[in-house]
C-alpha cells in the first residue's frame, strides 16, 4: 500500500537558524541575537548573524529544493524581522523578504508550510517579561493577523509553535538556549499557559483574517515512548508512559498537547504539579482549545517501556552500544515513527505530519568533491518504513518534512551538527547536495514506492 496519494513530501527549517541577515533592512533583535553573545552560551561563541544567508540566497535554494523535487517547504517567519518591537509597527523590508519567499516557492511549486515562530522570540517583548507577561498572548495573536492579512493569499498551511516544551524547558527552566532565565516551576507553569493561550488565539485570527482555506496545526516535540514488544501489556504500559505527566519539566508531552487538543490539563498533572498549576480563567480552555486540522509531530527518535511486574511501565535501557547519532548522541529508534504518529492518532485524532525527522552526522566534502552520508540514508529509509506501516495500520498521515534541506545553526551546539540533506560550506556559503538528497529526490518521485516494504 505504502503512502496515500498527495502525501505531502517536504523538507523543514527555521528563520534563525537559516537567514542571517540579523541586522539587516531594519530586523529588530531576537532573544537568540542577544543569547549568542553571551560568553559560553553557544559553541565556539557561533552565532546566526549569517547562518546559511538565506535571507540572500533563498533563489537558490528554492532552485534546489525544485531539483530535488520537494512538494513542500516548512519555513518560520522571525517574529522581529516583521514586528521590529514585536507589535506596533510593522517594517515593510522584513515582510517583503517572507512575500518573495514565499513567491519563489510557489513560482517552484513548492509549496509553503509556514512556522509562526520558531524559538526567535522578539527582545523587545522579552524586555516586558516575555512569555510571563499577560499580554503575550495578545502580542502573539496581533503578529499572526499581520502574517495572515500578509500571506493568507498565498499560503495555507500554517502552524503556530514550534516544540513549545523545547523553548520553555530550555529557553525558560534550564536556561540552556534563549532567552536563557531560570524561571521557577509555577513560572513556567504560567508562562506555558500563556504560550498555549497564544497558540489559541492565533488560530482565532488565521481562521478569522484568512484570505484562503487554511490548514492549521501546531508542531511539539513528539518522541514517543515505544513498547519494548508489540504484546498487549507493553503495549498498553507505552502508552501510559507517553502521555503520563510526572516529570517535574515542561517536557511532558501531554500537559501540552491535551489542553491544545482535548481542552483540558490532563489530571495526573494537575495533581503532580500542586501549588504550581497556573491560573486558569474563565474561556482560557476554550481559547486554547481550537479545532485544528493536522498534529504536527517533531520526532526523531523514542524511548523503549515494557510493562513491570504490576503492568507499570518500566524504562527498558538501550544495550551497550546500541547505535546512536554521532553528534547528539540520539539513538537511533526507527519504530518511533511507527509508534508515535499511532499512538497521537488515537489519542487526538486529527490526522498526523511529520513535521521533523532527521539525522545528525559528521559530514564532509569527500576527496571525490561529494558529500557520502550512508548512515543518514539508512536512518530515513528506517525511519520511513516504519512511517509507511502506520499509514497501513490505518494511521491517517498526510505529510513528511524532512529536517532539515541544508546544514544550518543548530542552536547551542551552533553549525558543529550537521542535519541537511544539502551540505553548508559556511566560509563560502556553497551548497553541495548530499546522497541523501538525491536518496530523498527519488522517493520523492515514487511517492515512498522506492522504500521496499517488506
Ligand atoms: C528541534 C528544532 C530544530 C532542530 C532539530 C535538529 O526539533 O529541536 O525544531 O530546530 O534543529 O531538532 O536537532
Amino acid at each position: 500500500m505504502g503512502f496515500p496519494e498527495g502525501f505531502t513530501w517536504g523538507v523543514a527549517a527555521a528563520s534563525y537558524q537559516v537567514e542571517g541577515g540579523a541586522y539587516e533592512d531594519g530586523k529588530g533583535l531576537s532573544v537568540w541575537d542577544t543569547f549568542c553573545r553571551r560568553p559560553g552560551a553557544v559553541w565556539q561563541g557561533h552565532t546566526g548573524d549569517v547562518a546559511c544567508d538565506h535571507y540572500h540566497r533563498y533563489r537558490e535554494d528554492v532552485a534546489l529544493m525544485k531539483e530535488l523535487g520537494v512538494r513542500a517547504y516548512r519555513l518560520s517567519i522571525s517574529w522581529p524581522r516583521v514586528l521590529p518591537d514585536g507589535t506596533g509597527r510593522v517594517n515593510p523590508k522584513g515582510l517583503g523578504f517572507y512575500e518573495r519567499l514565499v513567491d519563489e516557492l510557489r513560482g517552484a511549486g513548492i509549496e509553503p508550510w509556514v512556522t509562526l515562530f520558531h524559538w526567535d522570540y522578539p527582545e523587545a517583548l522579552f524586555r516586558r517579561g516575555g512569555w510571563l507577561n499577560p499580554e503575550s498572548p495578545e502580542w502573539f495573536a496581533g503578529y499572526a493577523r499581520v502574517m495572515t492579512e500578509a500571506l493568507s493569499d498565498r499560503v495555507t498551511h500554517w502552524m503556530t509553535l514550534n516544540e513549545p516544551q523545547v523553548f520553555i524547558e530550555l529557553g525558560h527552566r534550564t536556561g540552556a538556549h534563549a532567552p536563557g532565565i531560570r524561571l521557577t516551576m509555577g513560572e513556567v507553569l504560567q508562562a506555558s499557559h500563556n504560550v498555549m493561550l497564544a497558540h489559541g488565539k492565533a488560530v482565532q485570527e488565521i481562521r478569522a483574517a484568512s484570505r484562503s482555506e487554511s490548514r492549521v496545526g501546531f508542531a511539539p516535540a513528539a518522541g514517543p515512548a515505544m513498547p519494548a514488544t508489540e504484546g498487549e501489556a507493553d503495549v498498553a504500559a507505552a502508552r501510559a508512559a507517553l502521555f503520563a505527566v510526572n516529570q517535574p519539566t515542561a517536557f511532558n508531552h501531554a500537559w501540552w498537547m491535551d489542553p491544545v487538543l482535548l481542552g483540558s490539563y490532563p489530571e495526573d498533572g494537575l495533581e503532580f504539579f500542586g501549588d504550581d498549576v497556573p491560573r486558569v480563567a474563565e474561556g482560557d480552555m476554550e481559547t486554547i482549545c481550537q479545532p485544528l486540522d493536522f498534529f504536527g509531530a517533531n520526532i526523531y527518535n523514542g524511548y523503549r517501556v515494557r510493562a513491570g511486574e504490576d503492568g507499570r511501565p518500566e524504562a527498558v535501557p538501550l544495550p551497550v552500544g546500541y547505535p546512536m547519532t554521532t553528534q547528539g548522541d540520539w539513538p537511533i529508534t526507527p519504530e518511533c515513527l511507527y509508534w508515535g504518529p499511532r499512538f497521537y492518532y488515537e489519542r487526538y485524532g486529527v490526522p498526523i505530519v511529520i513535521t521533523e525527522n532527521g539525522h545528525q552526522n559528521p559530514d564532509f566534502v569527500m576527496l571525490d568533491g561529494e558529500v557520502h552520508d550512508p548512515q543518514r540514508i539508512d536512518y530515513l529509509h528506517r525511519h520511513l518504513l516504519e512511517l509507511g506501516r502506520a499509514v497501513e495500520d490505518g494511521v491517517d498521515v498526510r505529510g513528511y518534512l524532512q529536517w532539515t534541506f541544508m546544514d544550518n545553526f543548530e542552536w547551542a551546539y551552533g553549525y558543529r551538527i550537521r542535519v541537511g540533506l544539502v551540505y553548508t560550506d559556511f566560509p563560502t556559503q556553497r551548497r553541495v547536495p548530499k546522497d541523501s538528497a538525491y536518496w530523498y529526490r527519488d522517493v520523492i518521485a515514487s511517492n515512498g514506492a522506492a522504500l521496499s516494504f517488506e
